[in-house]
């Protein structure tokens, strides 16, 4: 589905447009970029990008956005996968700040932020998930700065460049999430 505009502080996220399919197409192309990512790339072309834009905007278990800066750079996407609302109530959370000269400013931190807001308020979720890699601190740090805990390890869960690596899974629940933001709120 696509996923409505919301705005945080630094950032706003908005709906994913064909037109985007360059600049995703740029950084799933970055190795860089994609060391940190879990799907495989390799076979991807243009084509093939504006096709998953739009099929992605019709799946109604994912909600995708573009990240965008204040000023309106384009600068990543994020979303949220295998949302289920009707028994299990939650989702999994994926992100990617493909321009590599905006990592490390808050960015990834706000774009949580915003979405977790949206997950525990609209959508009225008790958990959001993710799996990152050990080697991905930056990562590790934005998402236990949004309140998010290690649960586990999954052994060599994927295959990355031929090598099976480990994947931590990291979750939120609503309470969680209430509490820190009832705290946040004490300490204004
Ligand atoms: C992961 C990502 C979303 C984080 O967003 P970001 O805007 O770069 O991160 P933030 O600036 O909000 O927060 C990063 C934190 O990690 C810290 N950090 C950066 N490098 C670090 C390192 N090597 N070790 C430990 N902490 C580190 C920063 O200091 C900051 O913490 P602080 O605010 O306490 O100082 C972004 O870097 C990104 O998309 N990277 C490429 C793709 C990717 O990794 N996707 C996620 C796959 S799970």
């Amino acid at each position: 589905m696509k996923g409505p505009t919301l705005k945080g502080k630094k950032i706003i996220l908005k709906p994913l447009v064909i037109r985007q399919a360059e600049n995703y197409m740029r950084w799933l192309k970055d190795s860089e970029v994609t060391k940190f990512l879990s799907n495989d790339f390799s076979s991807l072309n243009l084509k093939r990008e504006k096709e998953f834009i739009k099929k992605s905007n019709r799946n109604k278990t994912n909600l995708r956005w573009a990240i965008y800066t204040k000023t309106g750079a384009h600068i990543g996407n994020t979303g949220l996968h295998e949302i289920d609302r009707k028994k299990n109530l939650k989702a999994s959370w994926g992100v990617m700040i493909g321009e590599k000269s905006y990592w490390g400013q808050g960015l990834g931190t706000d774009v949580l932020k915003t979405v977790l807001k949206y997950c525990f308020g609209k959508l009225k979720l008790n958990r959001v998930e993710l799996g990152v890699f050990k080697f991905n601190p930056r990562g590790i740090r934005c998402y236990k700065k949004c309140g998010f805990k290690i649960e586990g390890i999954k052994k060599q869960s994927v295959r990355k460049n031929g090598k099976f690596v480990d994947e931590i899974i990291m979750g939120i629940t609503k309470d969680d999430y209430n509490k820190l933001n009832k705290k946040y709120v004490r300490q204004k």
